[in-house]
């Protein structure tokens, strides 16, 4: 990619420069964000998005909201700190690595307890800058773990986006498209365009011809026909939140691609690094699903595609559960069955 998703440019007192997906794939435009509410609303109306892309920019919306703190005692520092945190963790519900960079940054703080505001916004600078770099090398190491499940030749289905611009790095779900097609493995991308907003045809579509991935996209409605017809021999999608057990919320449609997979005998992988898992859940039951406004689904980018009168339900996730998964590709290896016992070990491994 020429352009990056997430850039902070400048020292403590900089801004947050974000590559706007609502406008992909026609107009490359770049947002500058200067306080944690142009965060916010990025994040809010997916101008930014993605689990680990989500994390990131959150990190540095943190660094916005306490930027200007020199002239604070270190308690109110502490106060604006936990304040930005609470309201961007109001951005989005489900994914996971949202929560994760939040309570990291408050974290780094906490145990600096003796610094000064001054010296404390380098340092939280510093970890934003190690989350990102952290997202980076995951990606890779997904991306080479996962490629070893693919064989040569095969049709690969993906949902919604999972590259470089839903991440720090080339991806989750993505990268082991990427490095398969590296390798030489000739295989062929199948990306369902994910409805309502789109993100498999607008911003999937665009990262398989950016980097010369042969691929070809079909509506959400044709996946199981292309399975029918031979031309799927794996699923990899990427998640928002893995419960403990293994269940994982991901882009609305991954469930009835899960149960497709199934029903066609095409194994079903999750690619997703450590900080999408939620221990604290045993299963997915408890994930809190982002419900979407009715105009994403009614008007979908300005044109009106259905009454505007009529009752519309938009839930923007759904878990895909434990059984229907056939590994979780994580940047510490395959974890293959996918059982509670076999994610805590990958998990606790160095
Ligand atoms: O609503 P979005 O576009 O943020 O949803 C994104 C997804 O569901 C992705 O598949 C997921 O975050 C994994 S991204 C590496």
């Amino acid at each position: 990619m020429t352009m990056k998703t997430i850039e902070w440019i400048g020292g403590v007192d900089g801004q947050l420069n974000l590559l706007d997906q609502t406008k992909l794939p026609t107009e490359t435009i770049i947002l500058e964000c200067k306080t944690p509410e142009d965060v916010f609303a990025a994040i809010r109306r997916l101008s930014v998005r993605g689990a680990p892309a989500i994390g990131v920019s959150a990190a540095y919306g943190v660094l916005l909201g306490v930027k200007n703190a020199a002239h604070q005692t270190r308690s109110e520092f502490d106060a604006d700190l936990t304040k930005v945190c609470q309201y961007l963790a109001e951005s989005r519900p489900t994914a996971v690595n949202l929560f994760w960079a939040l309570d990291r940054m408050q974290f780094t703080a906490q145990s600096q307890s003796g610094l000064d505001p001054q010296a404390m916004g380098e340092v939280l600078l510093e970890t934003a800058r190690e989350i990102e770099r952290e997202d980076r090398a995951m990606c890779e190491a997904i991306g080479k773990h996962g490629a070893e499940l693919i064989p040569a030749g095969a049709g690969v289905l993906t949902h919604c986006n999972t590259g470089a611009l839903a991440t720090a790095g080339a991806g989750t779900a993505f990268a082991v498209l990427l490095e398969a097609h590296r390798q030489g493995k000739k295989i062929h991308v199948y990306a369902d365009e994910t409805r309502p907003l789109l993100q498999g045809a607008r911003l999937t579509a665009w990262e398989l011809l950016q980097n010369g991935i042969p691929g070809t996209l079909i509506c959400d409605s044709m996946a199981a026909w292309v399975m029918k017809e031979g031309k799927i021999q794996a699923v990899v999608t990427g998640a928002d939140r893995i419960a403990a057990n293994g269940d994982s919320a991901n882009k609305i449609g991954t469930y009835s691609v899960a149960l497709l997979a199934k029903a066609h005998n095409i194994p079903f992988y999750i690619a997703a690094p450590s900080s999408t898992f939620d221990l604290s859940l045993p299963t997915g039951d408890s994930i809190p699903i982002e419900e979407r406004s009715a105009e994403e689904v009614i008007c979908g980018f300005g044109k009106q595609t259905a009454p505007s009168e009529i009752s519309v339900y938009s839930p923007a996730f759904d878990v895909t559960p434990a059984e229907l998964i056939a590994g979780l590709i994580t940047e510490k290896g395959v974890i293959q069955p996918v059982t509670t016992e076999n994610i805590a070990k990958v998990l606790q491994s160095i």
